[in-house]
């Protein structure tokens, strides 16, 4: 039980990556409120967790919807001491030159704007209290460049920016900011653009060094890591979670199984 008696916050959380976290938080004894878009998936998922958990929705790109969110939680628990801006989307995979502003600015009002929104309007409380854990989803397309993915890439760089910003102007008060840049995860995200044809599984276990997509749980774990007092000294970091994706530095790929051989027709 490494968060025993916390109250988590977690942006999102009606499936993917933002659900496994909630899982493995109350797992570890926390309580947690899952905030979403769509209410009724974030009333299941919270009700599946147990009794003492909660459900609020809410867009974190809305400062009135962020405000209200905000005042409900610790208007019935009194404080909260994990926040993970988790909630997302995709992008469209449009050349950029074909992309419209809109398209550009949603992106960003979600990821970046409500990274910052939600941690802004939380932090108060956890500076009173003198003690908070903040974690933000950063990617791999916040660390390298990858075609097509303009506004994701630029919203997730932002959001590695601001962890290191954050990580150092409420570190005095014991309010801890990192950020995890997931890999290719298993989620129904990725789902959906494998579906589309927009990723292709097999070339991304190929490149993965580890050569596999990750899973939502692989993220979960982290969290439980960096949201607990075994991370006490870490603050204003972002933890790849990617098997190694981000590392790889030599042409072409890095992990063939001898059936993908095979397939590639190599030696
Ligand atoms: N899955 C991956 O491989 C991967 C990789 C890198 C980063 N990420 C990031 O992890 C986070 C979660 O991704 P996922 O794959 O679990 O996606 P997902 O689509 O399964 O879950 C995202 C959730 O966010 C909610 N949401 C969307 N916009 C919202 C808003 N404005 N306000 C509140 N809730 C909103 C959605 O309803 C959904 O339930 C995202 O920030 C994503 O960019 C995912």
């Amino acid at each position: 039980m490494q968060l025993e008696n916390r109250i988590a916050l977690v942006t999102g959380a009606a499936s993917g990556l933002g659900l496994a976290t909630a899982t493995a938080f109350a797992r570890e004894g926390a309580t947690v409120v899952i905030n979403d878009l769509r209410l009724e998936a974030a009333e299941a998922a919270a009700s599946a967790l147990g009794e003492k958990h909660f459900a609020v929705s809410g867009d974190v790109s809305s400062e009135e919807a962020v405000k209200a969110m905000v005042e409900t939680v610790l208007a019935r628990f009194g404080r909260i001491d994990i926040l993970v801006n988790n909630a997302g989307m995709p992008d469209s995979f449009t050349p950029t030159v074909d992309q419209t502003l809109s398209h550009w600015q949603r992106l960003i009002d979600v990821h970046l704007t409500g990274t910052y929104l939600v941690s802004k309007i939380v932090a108060p409380s956890m500076i009173a209290q003198r003690s908070g854990v903040i974690l933000n989803l950063n990617s791999i397309a916040g660390l390298m460049g990858l075609p097509v993915r303009t506004a994701y890439s630029a919203a997730k760089a932002g959001i590695g920016m601001l962890t290191q910003v954050l990580g150092c102007e409420w570190g005095p008060y014991n309010v801890r900011v990192n950020a995890v840049a997931p890999g290719y995860m298993m989620t129904p995200l990725t789902e959906k653009l494998i579906a589309e044809g927009k990723i292709d599984e097999k070339r991304i276990r190929r490149r993965t060094p580890m050569g596999k997509m990750g899973t939502a749980e692989d993220i979960a774990e982290a969290m439980v890591f960096l949201a607990s007092d075994r991370a006490k000294f870490i603050t204003a970091i972002t933890l790849p979670v990617d098997g190694g994706y981000c590392s790889w530095g030599r042409h072409p790929t890095p992990s063939r199984s001898t059936e993908e051989r095979r397939d590639d027709h190599e030696p």
